[in-house]
């Protein structure tokens, strides 16, 4: 597998843990190629019950890379990113997400699809879409307002300010935080305890939580169409370039 994705097994747990801490676990097009294989791999996997996301060095994930939306292939409905956001909202698996640090834009809004997350204290969630001139994605237009209620979904995706553990956890995005040096451990503890739970049960009973996918794909796909052209603005491109040149200027 991918070295910037490390992939695991173990009592019916498949862990997946972003692995490019140098640049915050930011996700390039073949991160995601990467992920979409270990996802699709686990839910063939009968012996694997439940899929436990995580991240190596001081962030869980920085969101996509942002050099890779500047240079990468044309955003398109083939984009791996999409083929991502398809098979998550439509996973048939338990998703159990740690995460810890600065965790920005797919970063947070990949968790709204997951069933269980644990938040180290040193959490830090924001979703500044509309600060970089684009719009939300993978549904979180749709999920996060069902989850937090629209005022204050507006307040986070509107303005994108972070949010810390303790109010991720005050607002449901989170269900536990701990210290971040149990993170790992209590994450693997509570994965284990979800895989010996009986599986069918499990599965259809998270299918009944999650509810219809029909609504949040097609919502995948609106904000996908304007998240598309806006990633071709000037505006979005000079943001991009003045975030990626910090302290390189003389
Ligand atoms: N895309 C590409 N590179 C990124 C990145 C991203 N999303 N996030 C971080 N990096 C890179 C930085 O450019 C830097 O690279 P360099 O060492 O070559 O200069 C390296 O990762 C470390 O980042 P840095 O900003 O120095 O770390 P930090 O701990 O001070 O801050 C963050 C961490 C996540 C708060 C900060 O990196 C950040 O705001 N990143 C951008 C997040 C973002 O806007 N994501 C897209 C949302 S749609």
């Amino acid at each position: 597998m991918h070295g910037q994705l490390l992939v695991s097994r173990d009592a019916g747990v498949c862990e997946v843990r972003f692995n490019r801490p140098e640049k915050r676990n930011a996700i390039t097009f073949a991160i995601y190629q990467s992920l979409v294989a270990a996802l699709r791999d686990a839910q063939a996997d009968d012996s694997i019950r439940v899929v436990l996301l995580g991240g190596e060095g001081a962030s869980f994930c920085a969101g996509n890379d942002l050099q890779d939306f500047l240079e990468g292939p044309r955003f398109t409905p083939a984009h791996p990113v999409m083929e991502l956001l398809r098979l998550l909202a439509t996973y048939g698996k338990p998703l159990v997400a740690a995460v810890h640090g600065p965790t920005v834009g797919i970063g947070v809004t990949m968790l709204l699809h997951c069933d269980l997350v644990l938040a180290a204290r040193s959490t830090q969630l924001s979703m500044p879409f509309v600060a970089l001139g684009l719009v939300p994605e993978a549904g979180s237009s749709l999920l996060l307002p069902r989850l937090v209620g629209r005022q204050r979904a507006a307040e986070l995706l509107l303005l994108g300010r972070p949010l810390d553990a303790a109010a991720a956890q005050h607002l449901g995005i989170v269900n536990r935080v701990v210290d971040d040096a149990a993170l790992a451990d209590e994450a693997r503890a509570l994965a284990r305890a979800l895989a010996q739970q009986p599986a069918r049960a499990l599965a259809e009973t998270r299918r009944l939580l999650h509810g219809d996918p029909a609504p949040v794909l097609e919502r995948i796909e609106e904000e996908a169409r304007i998240f598309g052209a806006l990633l071709e603005s000037q505006e979005f491109r000079e943001r991009v370039r003045g975030f990626l040149s910090r302290g390189r200027a003389t």
